[in-house]
């Protein structure tokens, strides 16, 4: 356990993947469990700090000590994490957002016709919050962090997703079929604006959100 070194700080952790409907009861979705969120969150909590979580779509009950938010759709989750980081020292942006969404939204469950091929599912852009989190500061001093799951040339791909974002720091992980989605554990590299480049081996995925913290507390002066 740590220093309660974040005593007097509000800090905003997103977790959980969003789901975009296309009829009441259909969405496109993602395998996010929201793990690495909740520990976050659940570390922040433990070294002091004011927890708001905005948790879309998580199995998990909430953490102690921690204001949670649901929402679901990447829309519902923008907003509420906005709201949040007006006052926020810290964002740490964990959730899989999808980055699109179907154009139309269908109030009657989609049927199948008979002899009818299936209408194309047209998507537009969701909008991406860490890149407006990250230029539009609520504060001058607000650490903003990402992360990004990537499947090859890890640390290339994350250096120019760090600088796409204007995010302080990128956690990338490496994924693929058995790794990280839903599993206690997490092997990554914290990319710094700053150049910096942190190794987290594979280990719990508190042990990640320790180091996330210890990162943003240095950056937090
Ligand atoms: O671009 P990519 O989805 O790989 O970026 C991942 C990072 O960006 C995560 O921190 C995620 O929460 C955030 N993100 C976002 N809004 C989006 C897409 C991703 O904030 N529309």
């Amino acid at each position: 356990v740590r220093e309660p070194d974040l005593v007097g700080r509000h800090v905003v952790v997103s977790a959980g993947g969003t789901r975009e409907p296309l009829d009441p009861v259909r969405f496109l979705g993602n395998r996010s469990s929201g793990k690495q969120g909740y520990a976050l969150a659940r570390t922040a909590a433990a070294r002091g700090a004011r927890v708001t979580l905005v948790a879309a779509n998580t199995g998990l009950p909430d953490p102690a000590g921690v204001d949670v938010v649901r929402v679901g759709t990447a829309v519902q989750l923008r907003e509420a994490v906005l709201k949040a980081a007006a006052d926020a020292d810290a964002v740490v942006m964990a959730a899989a957002v999808a980055d699109f969404r179907p154009e139309t939204y269908a109030a009657g469950k989609i049927k199948k016709q008979d002899g009818r091929e299936p209408d194309p599912i047209v998507l537009v852009r969701n909008p991406d919050i860490l890149a407006e989190v990250s230029a539009d500061r609520a504060r001058s001093n607000q650490v903003v962090v990402g992360f990004a799951a990537e499947t090859d040339e890890v640390l290339a791909n994350g250096r120019s997703k760090l600088r796409r974002k204007g995010c302080d720091l990128l956690v990338v992980n490496e994924v693929g079929e058995r790794k990280t989605f839903g599993s206690e554990e997490n092997e990554a590299v914290v990319l710094g604006a700053d150049g910096s480049e942190t190794p987290v081996p594979y280990g719990p995925k508190e042990a990640l959100a320790e180091i996330v913290w210890d990162l943003v507390t240095r950056r937090l002066g």
